[in-house]
């Protein structure tokens, strides 16, 4: 394809969306993409490439789902068991769904929330995963310049799927280090007065939980609080809780499904739950999201308008029966638990020996990685400088907080579950030589400190940069760009 056209022809020839850059893309998040694209690391073809490890994808249990197809050819329409229903599935095309899949999700939903709460059926709106549901609710909710307040930092991606088309706006709530990134009331407070201040309409608060990117879980308390904000100033509350089968270990996940049920005073049409198949069962190519509302009139335009992102008849098929074996699911989500719990000790371990700390988690693909003490400044053109040296001398692929919207420099965003023990272990030795690099660099330029304080300190770093560069310019501009859920960019190990 050539990509001739000028910008100013583009202008006149092509939507205000099209050529705004409200896809929020150009950010690090999406330029380390480009970067692993361009030199993916390959155990054996390219063992000196980049170590994809931006990528939220749950690849440590697909065994468990190959053995389930393998066991159960007549969930698929193309076995010689299946074919019976090819007709009937390939020609399917309500927007309701299969009733048998939303039976099926609706059971999965509960058992991924520990079974501790049911979803009826009726309202389960698919959308192509979590990203076409979350712009839906959006529509549903919001007119153009309407605002959702989220908690920073949050998803990278929100940018993109919440605001590009729907025109609403984010207003980020800043939280930050000195309480683990909570989220107060007052900090909602403030925000919702200033946006009113601004004439902003406050349509709605979304919160990821568990919390991507800090794969920490919100506690009963906070979720109340929470229910009594948006009570009070009548709007909505969006929970995007696709990650609630990602815990993996104490203390457990609860849904804010559980919270409305025990509260007594809850407008409950204002709550709004999404869910989706991509991190809880690592099948982010099936594009299975959901929205899940208690609100019947947005239940009901929701799904007129989710035929603009069906999951496909043959996906709903296959799903249905397999998540209707209760026995399976049962199994894959405690083994999986254990499998993302073994990584995360693995890995938040190793760092801990080299002196590198993480946010203390519990959930999701990814830990929040404390890098501060190796700026240079504590300042986002410092964390940028430290995150272009990950990425093109230690060769890993790993998110600056910048892009999640924190308000404090030299937090990373590192995901451990896209990848095998092998990768892991490369992955770990780059740091380890990265960190023995500045050990020497600090030893040849300081007098040795005590022992003991020299482990405190060797996280203090003066770069001097050696290697090949990504052109920044050349990234950032490249109109092959790779989305996040571009197959193309997917860790090739
Ligand atoms: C918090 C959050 N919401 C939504 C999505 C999009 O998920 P999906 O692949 O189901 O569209 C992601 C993906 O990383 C995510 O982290």
């Amino acid at each position: 394809m050539g990509f001739h056209q000028t910008h100013e022809t583009n202008q006149v020839l092509l939507s205000k969306i099209a050529i705004s850059d409200g896809h929020g893309e150009d950010s690090p998040y999406f330029d380390g993409w480009k970067a692993y694209d361009n030199d993916p690391f390959h155990p054996e073809n390219n063992p000196l490439g980049v170590i994809q490890m931006g990528l939220a994808e749950n690849q440590l249990s697909p065994d468990l789902i190959v053995d389930w197809i393998r066991k159960h050819p007549k969930a698929s329409i193309y076995t010689d068991e299946g074919l019976l229903n090819f007709k009937d599935i390939a020609n399917f095309q309500d927007y309701h769904g299969l009733p048998e899949f939303r039976n099926a999700i609706a059971s999965f939903m509960g058992k991924a929330r520990g079974g501790r709460v049911k979803f009826d059926p009726s309202r389960i709106v698919m959308g192509g995963g979590a990203t076409g549901a979350s712009e839906t609710v959006i529509f549903c909710l919001a007119d153009p310049g309407d605002a959702f307040l989220i908690p920073s930092p949050y998803y990278a991606a929100f940018d993109r799927d919440l605001q590009w088309r729907t025109r609403a706006q984010i207003i980020p709530v800043h939280c930050n280090s000195s309480n683990n990134f909570q989220i107060t009331r007052e900090a909602l407070e403030v925000a919702y007065k200033k946006a009113e201040e601004s004439n902003i309409k406050v349509k709605g608060l979304i919160i990821t939980n568990p919390s991507n990117p800090l794969g920490t879980i919100y506690d009963r308390d906070t979720l109340k609080s929470l229910v009594n904000f948006v009570n009070d100033n009548n709007i909505h509350l969006i929970c995007d809780e696709i990650y609630s089968a990602t815990v993996f270990k104490s203390p457990s996940f609860t849904s804010i499904a559980e919270i409305i049920e025990e509260m007594d005073h809850c407008k409950k049409e204002l709550i709004h739950i999404l869910s989706s198949l991509s991190k809880d069962m690592g099948l982010p190519g099936f594009r299975v999201g959901i929205l899940y509302s208690y609100n019947d009139t947005v239940v009901s335009i929701a799904r007129k308008m989710s035929s603009f992102g069906l999951v496909s008849s043959q996906t709903q098929h296959l799903l249905a029966a397999m998540l209707s074996d209760e026995e399976f699911v049962d199994n894959f989500l405690v083994e999986n638990s254990k499998r993302l719990a073994k990584r995360h000790a693995r890995f938040t371990e190793e760092l801990e020996k080299m002196g590198i700390t993480c946010l203390n988690s519990n959930a999701g693909l990814f830990v929040w990685m404390d890098l501060r003490k190796l700026l240079k400044d504590q300042s986002f053109e410092s964390e940028m400088e430290l995150w272009r040296v990950i990425i093109n001398e230690v060769k890993l692929n790993v998110s600056p907080g910048s892009s999640f919207h924190v308000t404090e420099p030299g937090w990373f965003r590192v995901c451990f579950a896209n990848m095998d023990d092998n990768t892991v272990g490369v992955a770990l030795d780059r740091i380890h030589s990265f960190v023995g690099k500045i050990d020497k660099k600090e030893n040849s330029t300081i007098p040795m400190p005590p022992k003991k304080k020299h482990r405190e300190n060797k996280l203090r770093l003066s770069f001097s940069f050696s290697g090949r560069r990504y052109e920044e310019g050349n990234v950032l501009k490249s109109p092959h760009m790779m989305s996040p859920h571009s197959p193309l960019v997917r860790a090739k190990t």
